[in-house]
């Protein structure tokens, strides 16, 4: 229950939510059985672990609001690629093309802030903490400073989501094959986004309420292209895309190949994470195919509107899932390695 500590409510509410809680805890230990990572992992071979991530993160994020955006998605990209183990972040070579030159790479960012924390941490305890753990303390950082339960609506720098687990090391391969294979596309229909969840060992559950994600940052116009003007041979434009949204995404995209261009996930609010995606999705104003689909199965459309309606069971739930995708194929104990530099292998 330690994931709830920052988001207590009053006591007088605590019993009711325990009680709702409690299936959601038991799914977790029933469906996945332990894992081999552990909340605070570094407590004792580098007590400060955490909280300089932390720190290097808020000053990003003081200094950018968006750039909780791409912290949040790198993990994402990691773990559906061999695993959250750092492939994300490892430059090409001449032998090898890496994930990050991957076509579904196109405008994944913030590795600096990736590298200055590797940097730090390198400082305080060398060749102690992992990339995979970084992307994954990063990520949770990044949701928990642009989530308003969390912040109480202000600038703070402390207070989490949920707590995050950590013990992953770093793998040292990295393909763009296998990005271009593993990593979902925003074309997607439903059947083929739950099988590539399910490919990693992750549920119907975990895809409905991972999609919030979208609920922070942009997309940009080649993303968008296919759905605005050449969906199908039958369609020009996607049917499960509302109209008049359609009408103001082209005026904004007047070029294909327009890279600059920027869509809100969440028009007027995409650095704040909240339940408006999922309003978004029933009015048919999800940035992607792969949004609305969500619709198109029963479960997963009960979901969208279950987190429509409690914003709490959404935060709770997508805390659960985090863990759930955290865990995809992790290397623990003495396989891989703790990288030196998150952009090369040592
Ligand atoms: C369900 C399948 C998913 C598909 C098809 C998908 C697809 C996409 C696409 C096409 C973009 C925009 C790229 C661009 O044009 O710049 C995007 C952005 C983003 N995705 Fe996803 N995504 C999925 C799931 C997820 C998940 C599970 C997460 C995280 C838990 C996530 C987090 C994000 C974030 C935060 C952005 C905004 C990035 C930014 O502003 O820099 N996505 N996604
Ligand atoms: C934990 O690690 C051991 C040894 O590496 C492995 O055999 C086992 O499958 C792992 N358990 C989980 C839940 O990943
Ligand atoms: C490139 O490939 C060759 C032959 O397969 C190998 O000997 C060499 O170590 C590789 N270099 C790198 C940087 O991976
Ligand atoms: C993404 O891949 C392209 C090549 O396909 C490369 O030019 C670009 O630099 C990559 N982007 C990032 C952020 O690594
Ligand atoms: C529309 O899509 C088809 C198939 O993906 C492609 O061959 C065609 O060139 C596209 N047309 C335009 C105008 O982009
Ligand atoms: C964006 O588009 C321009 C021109 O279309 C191109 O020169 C540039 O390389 C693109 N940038 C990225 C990051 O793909
Ligand atoms: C990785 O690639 C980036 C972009 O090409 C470059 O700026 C950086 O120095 C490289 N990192 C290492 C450790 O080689």
């Amino acid at each position: 229950m330690a994931m709830w500590v920052s988001l207590l409510p009053p006591p007088r509410l605590l019993l009711p939510l325990l009680v709702l809680l409690l299936p959601v805890v038991a799914a977790v230990h029933g469906g996945y059985g332990h894992s081999n990572l552990t909340v605070g992992f570094y407590r004792h071979s580098c007590p400060d672990a955490e909280a300089i991530v932390r720190e290097v993160v808020a000053e990003a994020v003081e200094d950018d609001r968006t750039v909780t955006a791409p912290l949040l998605r790198l993990h994402f990209h990691d773990c559906f690629v061999r695993g959250c183990d750092a492939s994300v972040l490892l430059n090409s070579t001449k032998n090898n093309t890496a994930e990050k030159d991957a076509k579904p790479n196109h405008t994944l960012d913030a590795f600096d802030v990736i590298d200055t924390i590797k940097e730090k941490l390198e400082k305080k305890c060398p060749r102690t903490v992992s990339c995979a753990d970084i992307l994954a303390i990063a990520a949770r950082d990044a949701v928990s400073l642009a989530t308003k339960v969390v912040t109480k609506g202000e600038w703070r720098k402390d207070g989490n989501l949920y707590e995050v687990e950590t013990g992953r090391r770093d793998g040292r391969e990295s393909s763009a094959k296998e990005a271009a294979v593993h990593l979902p596309d925003s074309f997607d229909g439903i059947l083929k986004l739950i099988a590539r969840f399910k490919s990693k060992g992750l549920g119907l559950k975990d895809l409905a309420v991972l999609s919030g994600a979208h609920a922070l940052g942009n997309s940009h116009c080649p993303s968008m292209e296919k759905r605005l003007r050449n969906f199908t041979a039958q369609y020009d434009m996607d049917p499960t895309l509302d109209t008049a949204y359609a009408a103001t995404l082209k005026q904004q995209c007047t070029k294909p190949e327009d890279n600059e261009t920027e869509l809100a996930m969440v028009p007027g609010s995409s650095t704040t994470f909240d339940a408006t995606y999922y309003r978004l999705v029933t009015e048919k104003k999800g940035l992607f195919h792969s949004d609305e689909a969500l619709l198109s199965n029963g479960a997963t459309r009960m979901l969208v509107y279950s987190y429509m309606r409690s914003e709490r069971r959404f935060f709770s739930d997508f805390g659960v899932s985090m863990l759930n995708m955290g865990r995809v194929d992790v290397l623990t104990g003495r396989d891989g390695e703790i990288r030196r530099r998150c952009a090369v292998v040592n």
